[in-house]
């Protein structure tokens, strides 16, 4: 490493975001969301889901399956109505680990649906008749609820021989091979979906549902269409970009692919802070981490000889972690002023009321402080708008496997 650091408030610069430019942001979003809504050439989608939102008194117990691209969990969960939901049981397992992985070119479809299957029949507790909600969080194509194909995979996933093809159908293929003849998958959705349709059945009324885990995406329900429409926001090519996302871009599975979901998904903030860090301290190479581990270094729970494998100097220490959290800032923002763009979208003329927006994901759940930068990012997007302006952040934990139970019981 050389002894020569760059100045970390110049690097800084790169990474903030003025009102202007937060202003800007969420008004390329929501043309490039009409675009997509009009059927014009957009970055974004406006795929249909066939879903509406729940009225809160849907009721009946459903197995929920949740593949998000690090994990596979599975729940049986009872829906109450007014009286919440229950999770009786959640069986809960990482795609990739030391004895296996079902993320790669090397595995086949069979495998990684088979995989599936089994962590199901754990959370069923065998071969009972349930209906099943199936929140994939990919891009997907839709013509009802009941069922998709996938478009394309993301988030560093590349199993041959599942796009194009209908997932609820490999799904059950995978069940009957397996013995779960009786368990009927009925409905699939999209994780952002999921999120708000969990979110709106418990009681707290939002039209955008967020996720920030591994990816990104959003998702909001549009009046005009009577459904939610997916965005696969993770798409979009307006944010502004800088070498170091560039570079982040170039090193991952499908560049030029999904380019704002590398500056927001948790997959892919710890390679921008690595490739800033690199920059940063003048070396040409730093060992991988994640981006738990980078948030362990804030939060003091990790020392950076235990994330870098190195120590640095006091004076390092501060720029390190200055460049850190702006990356976490930069992220939060960014989906303050997306979310901004799409609240301006349905309020239309009229002026903006008091509303939830639904959001689940690591990034608002373990990163301290980031739901209120997003909730100031959506107000500095709008220079008109005041500091109170009533946009509230709504974290929802398990969104994805209640929704999935939610969509299930909406399709039977
Ligand atoms: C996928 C979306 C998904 C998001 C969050 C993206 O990579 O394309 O469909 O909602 O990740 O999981």
């Amino acid at each position: 490493m050389a002894d020569m650091i760059k100045d970390f408030k110049t690097m800084q610069q790169e990474l903030k975001l003025d009102g202007t430019e937060l202003c800007r942001l969420a008004q390329d979003f929501r043309q490039t969301a009409e675009d997509a809504l009009a059927g014009r050439d957009s970055s974004l989608s406006a795929l249909h889901t066939y879903l509406g939102l729940p009225t809160g008194q849907e009721t009946g117990t459903f197995m929920a399956l949740d593949f998000g691209g690090t994990n596979v969990r599975a729940s049986r969960i009872t829906l109450k109505g007014a009286d919440g939901f229950t999770i009786e049981t959640k069986v809960a397992k990482p795609l990739r680990s030391d004895d296996y992985d079902y993320t790669t070119s090397s595995t086949t479809a069979e495998a990684l649906f088979d995989f599936i299957a089994r962590i199901v029949k754990e959370a069923a507790g065998g071969n009972k008749a349930y209906k099943l909600g199936f929140t994939f969080s990919f891009a997907v194509n839709q013509t009802s609820a009941k069922d998709a194909s996938l478009i394309a995979w993301s988030k560093e996933i590349d199993v041959p021989g599942v796009a194009g093809k209908s997932i609820n159908g490999l799904l059950k293929e995978a069940l009957v091979r397996n013995g779960m003849d009786r368990i009927e998958p009925v409905a699939l959705l999209n994780d952002t979906t999921a999120t708000l349709l969990s979110s709106v059945y418990q009681h707290n009324p939002a039209q955008i549902g967020i996720v920030c885990g591994t990816g990104f995406n959003m998702c909001y329900y549009e009046p005009a269409l009577k459904m939610i429409v997916n965005l696969e926001a993770a798409g979009f090519t307006g944010g502004p970009r800088t070498e170091w996302d560039r570079r982040v871009d170039e090193e991952s599975q499908q560049p030029g692919d999904h380019c704002f979901e590398k500056m927001i998904g948790g997959r892919y903030l710890n390679e921008l802070f690595r490739v800033i860090l690199m920059d940063y301290l003048d070396c040409d190479d730093i060992p991988r981490f994640t981006t738990r581990c980078m948030n362990e270094l804030f939060s003091g729970e990790k020392t950076v000889r235990d994330v870098l494998g190195f120590d640095v100097t006091p004076e390092q220490k501060e720029g390190l972690c200055a460049l850190g959290q702006d990356v976490f800032t930069r992220a939060a923002q960014m989906i303050g002023a997306a979310s901004f763009g799409i609240l301006g979208h349905l309020a239309g003329e009229e002026e903006l009321k008091e509303q939830a927006i639904a959001i689940e994901g690591s990034l608002v759940e373990k990163i301290a402080g980031v739901p209120s930068v997003i909730e100031g990012a959506v107000c500095r997007s709008c220079m008109g708008l005041s500091e109170g302006t009533p946009i509230h952040i709504v974290p929802n934990s398990h969104g994805a496997s209640i929704g999935a139970a939610i969509a299930a019981a909406l399709c039977v």
